[in-house]
């Protein structure tokens, strides 16, 4: 059975792809390069792959044939991964892909069979540390290298700074550590959890840093950041809810004329077994 949840709209993974592209980290990329045997055909597990963007980033920077097995629990965002599969890889190779619907926390032993790589992107912190831990079971239990992209670490910096910024990103740090049916999400503990479960397994875990770096460039994804993060961090603390609606407003206006500059801190990790 696959947990109904929150739902990530297509459109927020859209806009939030080219951004999420500049900030994955290059460096665990090359290390990842040396660390896969030479084969005939990658097969690449991508878990919660949603519309499919960590294989467009990351298919053309490896050698050879992949095939690329999408895992979500979302049918409409696996529809259109299938229909935006990645370009050729680095040596003009053919790239692959399917879709399973599946939860990833729910995988069974024979799910990630015959995997090269398993990889996952902006997934961990919607975690609960249970689901975490079943999830990096199934990851290593592979003997495979697994690359874990983009996780929020819970660190945001807005310049220039207004007084509501401290209290704005501490609602919402407890918003994403909420409590729901499954337990309690990890939200910015999530690297830290899977970095202890994963060195117990006596795995080597490389991290570094992937953050979003976002300018005037950017305006549209930061103002539906700002409104997501805003509504967030109103939802859980009621009593910001008399300003958090001016503040969402200057900071949109900000946004707007180009003066709003946001770093949203995220963290890779490379799993080498
Ligand atoms: C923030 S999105 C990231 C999507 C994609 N990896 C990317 O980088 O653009 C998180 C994805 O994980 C999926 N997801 C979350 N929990 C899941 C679970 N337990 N099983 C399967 N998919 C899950 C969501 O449906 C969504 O597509």
């Amino acid at each position: 059975m696959i947990a109904e949840a929150v739902r990530v709209s297509p459109g927020w993974l859209g806009l939030r792809e080219p951004a999420d592209a500049a900030a994955r980290s290059p460096e665990l990329v090359e290390r990842l390069r040396r660390q896969l045997p030479p084969r005939d055909r990658l097969v690449i597990h991508d878990l919660g792959g949603g519309s499919g963007a960590m294989g467009r980033w990351l298919a053309p920077r490896l050698s050879g044939a992949q095939h690329w097995v999408l895992h979500d629990r979302d049918a409409d965002l696996l529809r259109l991964a299938v229909a935006g599969p990645p370009g050729p890889a680095d040596d003009g190779a053919a790239v692959s892909v399917e879709a399973r619907r599946s939860d990833v926390t729910r995988l069974e032993p024979g799910d990630l069979a015959g995997a090269s790589l398993v990889v996952a992107s902006a997934l961990l912190d919607m975690l609960t540390a249970e689901q975490l831990a079943a999830t990096l079971r199934a990851c290593t239990a592979t003997g495979c290298p697994v690359l874990l992209a983009l996780t929020v670490v819970g660190r945001v910096g807005l310049t220039p700074a207004d007084p509501l910024d401290a209290r704005v990103a501490a609602a919402f740090d407890a918003h994403q550590r909420r409590a729901t049916p499954e337990g309690r999400l990890l939200g910015p503990d999530a690297v830290p959890a899977a970095v202890e479960e994963l060195r117990a397994t006596g795995a080597d875990v490389v991290v570094r840093p992937s953050p979003w770096r976002l300018g005037a460039a950017h305006a549209g994804l930061m103002a539906e950041w700002l409104r997501g993060w805003v509504v967030a961090a109103g939802e859980q603390d009621a009593a910001l809810a008399t300003e958090a609606d001016a503040y969402r407003d200057r900071r949109l206006a900000q946004a707007t004329d180009g003066t709003l500059g946001v770093t949203v801190a995220h963290a890779d990790l490379l799993v080498l077994p």
